[in-house]
């Protein structure tokens, strides 16, 4: 298949994995690359600038296809050393930047002259449509549905999408709730030029999780996940467990005054006791509703292979025989 996010990325089909922290380790950019797609390594899970470089090497060793870093710039009171994180992405040879978070003009100029093409992950139309005007080459459009860092806008992949195509010049991607290929053939009618996929490939045999997050996400229905966060407008879609039940309970009874300190036993630094040591209660953790249409946990090559195959034979059988 090809699209304006197959020529922009140089890859086989339109399939991108999302930046996911303390997931999107090298072992899972690889596959997915490996797979055809665009594989993506989570730059903020490197302590360090020279973690990184490391982690873009060990990745070259383990593919020969186009991958990417991801670079989510939150607000912090001790800000990591984005300098250092750019410069280790430009010295690695990445030739792709999944950039999220705040607006990431600053670091335009120096990826845009080391050849590096940025996709802007986008909660909404405005931002994408900023995206565009400071010169991102695509954005990657992120629904109300997705794992993560939804924003405040709470407006649906069905609406969002077509909204995106209406005002958008540059390629976009549907991110957020994506599993299968009828999701991929409907995201391409709604006008957007690939997928981006996190939470599924979580669920995948190379993602370099515990496999008690992998049985997480099988047992979990579309009705499992919760939003967190909401007070602080720094909302969360979360897989629901005791954790995040007993931070739901603080935000209920701290109402407005809640401050992050307040949660920081559910939110600070749980990341890699859930996903490396699989402490399924440990903390809250990203999670999509697209849990519901998870069932299996395949190879990327297989998971991608069959997302393929199957929107082919939407756009050339079904579709055509309504006509
Ligand atoms: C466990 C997990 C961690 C994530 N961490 C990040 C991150 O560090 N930076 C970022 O930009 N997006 C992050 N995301 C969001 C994904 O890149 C992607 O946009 C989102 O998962 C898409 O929705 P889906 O899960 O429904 O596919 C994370 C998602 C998950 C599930």
């Amino acid at each position: 298949m090809k699209t304006r996010i197959t020529e922009l990325f140089g890859i086989e089909h339109p399939i991108i994995q999302g930046g996911m922290h303390f997931v999107g380790l090298a072992e899972m950019a690889a596959a997915v690359s490996n797979a055809g797609g665009l594989g993506i390594i989570t730059g903020l899970t490197q302590r360090t600038p020279e973690l990184l470089s490391k982690e873009i090497a060990r990745c070259r060793e383990m593919t020969d296809k186009p991958f990417g870093v991801n670079l989510t710039f939150l607000p912090s009171i001790t800000p990591p050393d984005y300098p250092g994180y750019v410069k280790a992405i430009i010295d690695g040879g990445v030739k792709a930047v999944e950039t999220a978070g705040n607006n990431p003009q600053k670091w335009l100029p120096a990826l845009k002259e080391a050849g590096i093409k940025v996709i802007h992950k986008c909660t909404s139309v405005r931002h994408s449509l900023k995206a565009e005007a400071i010169g991102c080459d695509a954005v990657s459009v992120d629904g109300f549905e997705c794992g993560g860092h939804p924003g405040e806008d709470d407006v649906p992949n069905w609406i969002l999408l077509p909204r995106a195509a209406e005002e958008l010049k540059i390629p976009f991607v549907a991110s957020g709730g994506v599993a299968n290929g009828k999701q991929l053939a409907a995201a391409l009618c709604l006008g957007a030029e690939g997928v981006n996929m996190g939470t599924r490939f979580i669920a995948t045999k190379e993602a370099p999780v515990h496999e008690n997050v992998k049985q997480a996400i099988l047992a979990a229905s579309e009705l499992d996940t919760r939003l967190v966060m909401r007070p602080l407008r720094n909302t969360e879609r979360v897989l629901n467990n005791a954790a995040v039940e007993r931070l739901l309970e603080k935000e209920k009874a701290l109402g407005a005054n809640l401050k992050f300190e307040d949660i920081i036993a559910e939110v600070g630094g749980v990341y890699p006791r859930i996903m490396q040591e699989g402490e399924m209660d440990a903390g809250a953790w990203s999670c999509g509703m697209v849990v519901g249409l998870i069932h299996d946990i395949p190879t990327c090559k297989d998971l991608v292979d069959g997302i393929m195959a199957e929107a082919e034979a939407i756009i050339r059988k079904r579709l055509p025989a309504f006509l």
